[in-house]
């Protein structure tokens, strides 16, 4: 089917130019399998993209952690989709629940923005998933699908869209999905998109999972038929980073 396997580094905000660069040289001496079998992506803060994107091996790509959601001009502390357009920054992670949680994004808003961004020129990693309450109270694939649908009801062209399944309980709190928590959204997810988008969309559109990945968890949660790879957050900026992305074998086998 060709979903090439993912692997997003998110690096949220954390770092010095210092750090960044430690980083940088560590990615870039990492032995990983080629972009046939592995997309790469890393996600600095935005003060840092453009040191990243200038020393990191061409093999791996870089990504904004947020843009706005329309053109620029009076929008004091926003940076632009076309801003990050001229800087040739390929990609955007939108709708993160750090900031749909922390500063009230609505499904509506980052449908727009994915919108937007797309409309741009950017590729996006759109991010959804639920709390602890919702998945208790037996809501998960609720609130999921109501957070794509959202993108759905504004977006036609997918191509460029990756989606990141990332329970909130599992985000920086090493309390990982299990591989069948996290295969069930994902197939369920697929399951929506075949019914409300397209079947080739749902067929090749990326859904990869985020929330407490390591280079320990990695392998058995990539072998899940509908996991096409991850959102990392903590652990991309060690060197296990680089044990992740070597995860993208497992598909082979
Ligand atoms: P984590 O974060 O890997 O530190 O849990 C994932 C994310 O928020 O994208």
């Amino acid at each position: 089917m060709g979903r090439k396997f993912f692997v997003g580094g998110n690096w949220k905000c954390n770092g010095t130019a210092e750090e960044v660069k430690k980083i940088v040289s560590m990615l870039n001496g990492g032995q990983v399998p080629s972009q046939d079998v592995v997309e790469v992506v890393v996600s600095p803060p935005f003060v840092f993209l453009p040191l990243v994107k200038a020393e990191l091996r061409s093999d791996f790509h870089v990504a904004a952690q947020n843009c706005w959601v329309k053109k620029g001009g009076a929008y004091t502390g926003e940076i632009s989709a076309e801003m990050l357009v001229n800087l040739d920054i390929p990609w955007v992670i939108l709708g993160h629940s750090e900031r749909r949680l922390i500063l009230g994004e609505s499904n509506e808003f980052v449908g727009d923005k994915v919108a937007y961004a797309l409309a741009q020129g950017l590729k996006v990693i759109a991010c959804v998933g639920e709390t602890l309450e919702q998945r208790e109270a037996g809501t998960t694939m609720e609130v999921v699908a109501a957070q794509t649908k959202a993108i759905a009801d504004r977006v036609s062209d997918w191509s460029n869209v990756v989606i990141a399944y990332e329970p909130v309980w599992a985000i920086g709190t090493g309390k990982v999905a299990t591989p069948a928590q996290a295969q069930e959204v994902h197939c369920e997810l697929r399951k929506w998109l075949q019914a409300n988008v397209s079947a080739d969309v749902a067929a090749t559109t990326r859904i990869i999972y985020g929330g407490s990945v390591n280079g320990g968890n990695c392998k058995e949660l990539g072998g899940q038929p509908d996991v096409d790879g991850f959102l990392v957050g903590g652990a991309s900026l060690k060197p296990e980073f680089i044990d992740i992305i070597k995860a993208a074998e497992v598909k082979k086998a």
